[in-house]
């Protein structure tokens, strides 16, 4: 089955057509004609994810698929969430980004936090949504080099590490967007 997904990430589309397995051929945006930045301008995660699905299915009628994560922190109220790319800076800048939330987190005790990814799906024009969520903290500091975005200061419920010094394999295995994918996986192979 063909169906195309609104990324042009190498890294994600990786990641997540080896979630869903052989069965399943991902197709990007350029690969189908759209090439320009596809809007996501809505104030919440699900909001985002189907308004990137709805402007692919409406530009190429074919069965599509988006996903929006967020890093939600409690004592912040659930910033960044769904801001989360663009906090600190315009310019997707991980970098001043973890800068700026250990800076809002420096002598906050409670670090509870959360990755959560939402999916939303176009299938012969109907709509679905699905979402995967992993709990955890954020350190004092920054530790590990893999990955990418706030890995380095996001340690998940029931580990020591942060994402940043786990193999991709394990991040997978119980990441938000793992999640949120293998629940796709598990619709779409039900079929
Ligand atoms: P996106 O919706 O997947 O583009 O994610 C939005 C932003 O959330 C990214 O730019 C990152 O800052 C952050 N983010 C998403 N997924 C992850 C992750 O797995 N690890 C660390 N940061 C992430």
């Amino acid at each position: 089955m063909k169906i195309v997904f609104a990324t042009n990430n190498a890294h994600k589309l990786r990641e997540v057509s080896q979630i869903l397995g052989q069965s399943f051929e991902l197709v990007t945006p350029r690969e189908c004609g759209v090439a320009e930045d596809i809007p996501e301008e809505q104030p919440t995660l699900e909001g985002n994810a189907l308004q990137k699905a709805r402007y692919l299915y409406e530009r190429t009628g074919l069965d599509c698929f988006a996903d929006d994560t967020g890093l939600e922190v409690d004592a912040l109220g659930g910033a960044p969430g769904v801001r989360s790319a663009r906090y600190a800076t315009d310019g997707h800048d991980p970098e001043a980004n973890m800068e700026l939330l250990l800076k809002n987190m420096d002598g906050v005790a409670d670090r509870s936090a959360r990755f959560r990814t939402v999916i939303a799906l176009i299938l012969s024009g109907k709509e679905y949504l699905f979402e995967g969520e992993v709990c955890g903290r954020i350190s004092e500091s920054r530790s590990g080099s893999e990955g990418f975005g706030y890995d380095p200061v996001f340690v998940p419920a029931g580990y020591d590490s942060s994402f940043a010094e786990m193999s991709a394999e394990e991040k997978n295995a119980i990441s938000h967007r793992g999640r949120a994918v293998a629940k796709l996986a598990a619709f779409l192979q039900s079929l």
